[in-house]
């Protein structure tokens, strides 16, 4: 059996390469991905070549723009919050992992994947239902929930008797688990278990304490368009380039830290420590570029699904048809969210100042407190109100009043 390995050069996944090649007899492929954690990707490959992995079986993709093209940006269309705070950077990377191995297993003829999340977290669910999506037939391998290597000490002896190589500092326990990429950073579990105690500064390492941010404000204008940011004060910016710049404003303004207890699909509650700062920027940006250019029922209506959406790219259904309708219906939304929005960032905040847009829905002739030259007829309102009030009337006339049942 041939099989495609998510590997990201680290302990715990070399352990796992070693133990597909001893335990399952397996031929593996290795597949590193490059989504902006900020790691160099080179010593991944030299670990698997040194791993004994032929270099036609080593596979290392920089899939930074098409993360933030096809995965960060669709899902910021629908400003999507899990339990109104979470940005979901781990959660829309998964699918994307999970494409690439699939692609990568067509390719080789490998006949099955397999990654190294455990069998507590979301990230096994999310990884295995994009496999089955893609693949219904791939044979998934999750070591996490196999293996006999119960503790870091029995990781650390396999990785002794194979050979494998350990960072000084991993011979220690890590203080917490994280997972990075472009658009965000999490720590949890060890250190960060206990939800009363408030996280060491050292948790975070994609921004600067607000405390510690300049006492002036940065100024920036983000412009969008059709729901896409794709520039910033009047450069131009590939999507990667784009989140890039937003997380280097948003670190120099220690902006995006969130420390949170959420419910994980399988059914515990977590605590994480994330860490959004080009993302909280653009969030707040893209909901003020609505705010304009979209009409009131659309924009309620999309707000209304958006939990919705946000729990599907949590729970790990992205290829699955219910995400790609709302997708439609999101997008389908965007076609006039044009313009620019003016911000200012400052110790930890993201306020807006100012939007324009070409499809602009806002009229001053409207809703000025001056004379409106006719614009506007006041009292066209009374039936407005009269009629709305009605139901509301004759209940109280039934001894409803004020709303009672
Ligand atoms: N709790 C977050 C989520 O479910 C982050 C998971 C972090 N994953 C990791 N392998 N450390 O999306
Ligand atoms: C893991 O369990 O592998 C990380 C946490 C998660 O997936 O939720």
């Amino acid at each position: 059996r041939k099989v495609v390995l998510a590997y990201s050069g680290g302990l715990d996944t070399s352990v796992i390469l070693k133990w597909l090649q001893t335990t399952y007899n397996c031929e593996v492929v290795t597949f590193t991905a490059d989504l902006g954690q900020g790691e160099e990707l080179a010593p991944a490959r030299d670990k698997a070549r040194l791993l004994g992995i032929r270099e036609e079986n080593i596979f290392v993709d920089d899939l930074r723009e098409e993360f933030v093209r096809d995965f960060v940006f669709p899902m910021f269309r629908a400003n999507a919050l899990y339990e109104g705070q979470y940005l979901l950077g781990t959660s829309i990377a998964r699918p994307l992992i999970a494409k690439r191995q699939i692609e990568i297993a067509e390719q080789t003829g490998a006949d099955a994947v397999a990654h190294g999340a455990t069998g507590k977290g979301n990230d096994q669910v999310r990884f295995e239902l994009a496999y089955y999506a893609l693949k219904p037939e791939v044979k998934v391998i999750a070591p996490w929930r196999e293996w006999d290597l119960t503790s870091r000490t029995k990781l650390i002896e396999f990785a002794e008797q194979h050979q494998i190589p350990i960072a000084k500092d991993k011979r220690g326990e890590a203080p917490f688990s994280v997972d990075a990429n472009l658009l965000h950073s999490s720590s949890e579990g060890k250190v960060l278990e206990e939800p009363w105690d408030a996280p060491d500064e050292m948790v975070w390492q994609r921004t600067i304490r607000p405390e510690d941010a300049p006492d002036r404000a940065t100024e920036i204008v983000v412009e969008f368009e059709r729901g896409d940011a794709v520039g910033i004060d009047g450069q131009r910016l590939s999507p990667a380039a784009l989140l890039t710049r937003l997380n280097q404003l948003g670190r120099d303004n220690g902006i995006g830290r969130l420390d949170l207890v959420e419910n994980r699909f399988v059914g515990m509650k977590s605590r994480g420590c994330y860490e959004t700062p080009g993302g909280t920027i653009l969030l707040a940006a893209h909901r003020a570029m609505e705010s304009i250019t979209l009409d009131r029922e659309a924009a309620h209506l999309k707000d209304s699904l958006m939990p919705r959406y946000a729990e599907l790219v949590y729970n790990g259904f992205w290829f699955a048809p219910e995400r790609r309708m709302l997708q439609a219906l999101v997008d389908e939304s965007q076609r006039s969210v044009t313009g620019e929005v003016r911000l200012k960032l400052y110790k930890g905040n993201t306020v807006v100042t100012g939007r324009r847009s070409p499809h602009s829905l806002y009229s001053m002739k409207h809703v000025t407190f001056e004379d409106d030259e006719g614009a506007y007829d006041q009292t066209d309102a009374q039936g407005f109100i009269k009629l709305n009030a009605l139901r509301l009337r004759l209940g109280a006339m039934a001894g409803r009043r004020g709303g009672g049942l």
